[in-house]
């Protein structure tokens, strides 16, 4: 069984990253348009008896989903012998409960889409919320970006960073856990937190930053920057209880509204994403994105020969 990469639009040079990175050709495929608009795909080589890792984010436009659900439909009835959903960015992830009256566990649904579309596995990073992967019955490998951003801090910082001196900040009590588990990953790094209230969707109100940053430079980190309000919000209270330098981590980079606007304006020096969404426009020099498709590759020709995708975050 060979391994076979195809994908919708979302991610192409992520997709042409991964096939470089394993030595392949692209699967020869096509993702196109009728004319009313409805998407048309066809995979346009063998695929019978074959390892498919079809690659797409789901962020929208909405076709993104159902690009990586006809890819996968096709696969299936091409005879292919495994598939798996490479999803870098798993979108619809932030509504994964019902905290409300009559609104939908869209994360749920998702998850319904992608198995009934005939997927066997999935391969994604840094999921919103890790319990996401219980909405699903097939196996789910979730991968974390803490090692590009380790490897990123080191080219900047090549002696690490001095947990006397940095210090991680988590900007919402959400994200703590995962704020823990980055620490733990980078020097063992002390961590604070902002305590954020959201009276609606995409408004974002700091209330205030619990513990000492006083003097400290801070790795401000998310898993998303949607509007930017939650993480530049947090840049400010930070600069205003007197955090030293400022640096923004987060590993899916939607950008929407005027988030790249208020990101430059905000007073972090650097704003870090990686590429799990393929940006529009060429984005200010502040920004940095790091591309994941080594990473994503060496996943892929693990779950290929059955080997430990955990032992990636090692
Ligand atoms: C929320 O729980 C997420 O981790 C992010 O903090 C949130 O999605 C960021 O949204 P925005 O950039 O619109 O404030």
């Amino acid at each position: 069984m060979e391994i076979k990469v195809l994908g919708g639009n979302s991610n192409r040079d992520l997709m042409v990253g991964i096939c470089e990175e394993l030595g392949i050709e692209i699967t020869k495929h096509s993702v196109s348009r009728f004319s009313d608009g409805e998407i048309f795909v066809q995979i346009d080589e063998s695929v019978r008896g074959d390892d498919v890792f079809i690659v797409q984010s789901t962020n929208p436009p909405a076709e993104n989903i159902l690009e990586l659900l006809l890819l996968g439909d096709a696969a299936k009835r091409a005879s292919a012998a495994r598939i798996t959903a490479v999803i870098p960015y798993f979108g619809y992830a932030r509504q994964d409960r019902k905290d409300k009256p009559r609104v939908p566990i869209s994360a749920k649904l998702m998850a319904k889409l992608i198995e009934s579309a005939g997927f066997d596995r999935v391969l994604t990073v840094d999921l919103h919320a890790d319990q996401i992967q219980g909405f699903f019955d097939i196996p789910v490998d979730n991968l974390y970006a803490t090692p590009i951003f380790k490897k990123y801090l080191l080219s900047e910082f090549p002696m690490g960073l001095n947990p006397d001196e940095w210090i991680i900040v988590s900007p919402d009590v959400g994200g703590i856990k995962r704020a823990r588990t980055i620490a733990e990953k980078l020097w063992n790094l002390p961590i604070a937190l902002i305590d954020k209230r959201r009276p609606k969707p995409n408004v974002a109100e700091v209330v205030r930053v619990i513990g000492d940053v006083k003097g400290k430079n801070i790795l401000l980190i998310d898993d998303i920057i949607d509007t930017a309000t939650t993480i530049s919000n947090a840049a400010y209270a930070l600069k205003e209880e007197g955090a030293n330098r400022i640096i923004i981590m987060a590993t899916h980079g939607l950008f929407s509204g005027n988030a790249i606007e208020k990101l430059e304006k905000c007073p972090a020096e650097r704003v870090v994403v990686t590429n799990t969404i393929s940006q529009r426009y060429d984005l200010p020099s502040k920004f940095v994105v790091l591309d994941i498709s080594q990473f994503l590759a060496e996943a892929i020709r693990r779950i290929h020969r059955g080997g430990s995708v955990s032992q990636l975050f090692l």
